[in-house]
């Protein structure tokens, strides 16, 4: 099969290097390679001016987070009894919950107990979007609301494969989920009661990821698409998008030498801070921490600001065509 050429004008970045820093999140709020643009709100009904609207979308679009030190998901006393890894089911890593349709899935929990978590997760599902909406209001009409997750695991050596291993560096890709294109804006909390961060490193940007990586990858096949998709593997067609991105997310965690040599700066989340970050586009690995919240919502990058930084236009312009 044909690997993915990159067009003429694509180049390696001469300028990439091994870095490795910590980031203090709260003390320091802004290093070179990963942007963190920090504000200071506790609430999330906070109304935000213009300028931090506009700053903190194109923060974000352009790979960086937006951190809050102090914008916390409180547990009601009742609540805090979930603060235990048992309140997720064997074999998984994550309760959801999908405001959509109010499903709960991945809990141990039967019965009132199974009630009362659902409405915790739909209360962080409500409290994400309003801070999305208020903080993002260019996205808010397109904006799609998908899965809302519980993470009670620790997130160091809670793997069971390589590929499934989010300690290491990868973009965010879903073998059942295509996106088309659409990308993967997330809201994150660290709920952790005994005072323990949630540790990320962040990786080197998406076009140097897919400089790295594409050249590497083999051409999706249609046919093969069309099928899993009838076998119901995959809930949409799996787009040349989607082949890219999922044998990014692969190659990525299943390269030894680069996991150990790309460039990567690790940030230190502590508990009763948020953040929001684009999954797709910003390499990330979660290395340690446990409770954590998290909401995804999915735009499409025509909703963008600036959408030819979006991971599709940037690897459509390395291939020189439409990919969804
Ligand atoms: C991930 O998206 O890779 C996991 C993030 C986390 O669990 O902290
Ligand atoms: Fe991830």
């Amino acid at each position: 099969m044909a690997a993915f050429g990159l067009a003429r004008d694509a180049k390696p970045d001469p300028h990439l290097h091994r870095v490795n820093f910590t980031i203090e999140l709260g003390r320091k709020g802004f290093v070179d390679m990963v942007r963190v643009q920090t504000i200071e709100e506790d609430s999330w009904q906070a109304v935000y001016s213009d300028r931090q609207q506009e700053e903190a979308t194109r923060e974000i679009e352009n790979g960086g987070l937006v951190f809050f030190p102090r914008l916390a998901f409180t547990l009601s006393e009742a609540e805090k009894r979930f603060l235990v890894p048992d309140a997720v089911g064997q074999k998984v890593k994550n309760v959801s919950f999908d405001i959509r349709n109010g499903t709960l899935r991945g809990s141990a929990l039967e019965g009132a107990d199974a009630a009362a978590l659902r409405a915790m997760l739909d209360r962080y599902a409500r409290q994400a979007l309003a801070l999305v909406r208020s903080l993002l209001p260019h996205y808010a009409p397109t904006l799609e609301q998908a899965r809302t997750s519980y993470r009670p695991v620790e997130a160091a050596g809670r793997t069971t494969s390589w590929r499934k291993d989010d300690t290491r560096l990868h973009v965010d890709a879903f073998p059942s989920s295509p996106n088309q294109g659409q990308r993967l804006l997330r809201v994150f909390s660290n709920i952790n009661p005994a005072g323990k961060d949630r540790v990320w490193n962040i990786g080197e940007p998406f076009e140097a990821v897919a400089q790295r990586f594409l050249p590497s990858i083999a051409a999706s096949s249609p046919g093969y698409a069309r099928v899993l998709r009838a076998l119901g593997i995959t809930k949409s067609l799996r787009t040349e998008y989607d082949h890219i991105m999922l044998q990014m997310h692969d190659r990525m965690k299943a390269d030894k030498n680069y996991q150990a040599t790309a460039a990567s700066a690790q940030l230190r989340m502590p508990p009763g801070s948020t953040w929001i970050v684009y999954t797709d586009s910003v390499s990330h690995a979660a290395l340690s921490g446990q409770f954590m919240m998290e909401q995804t919502f999915l735009l499409r990058p025509a909703a963008m600001l600036d959408p030819s930084v979006s991971p599709l236009r940037i690897l459509e312009r390395m291939v020189g065509r439409a990919l969804a």
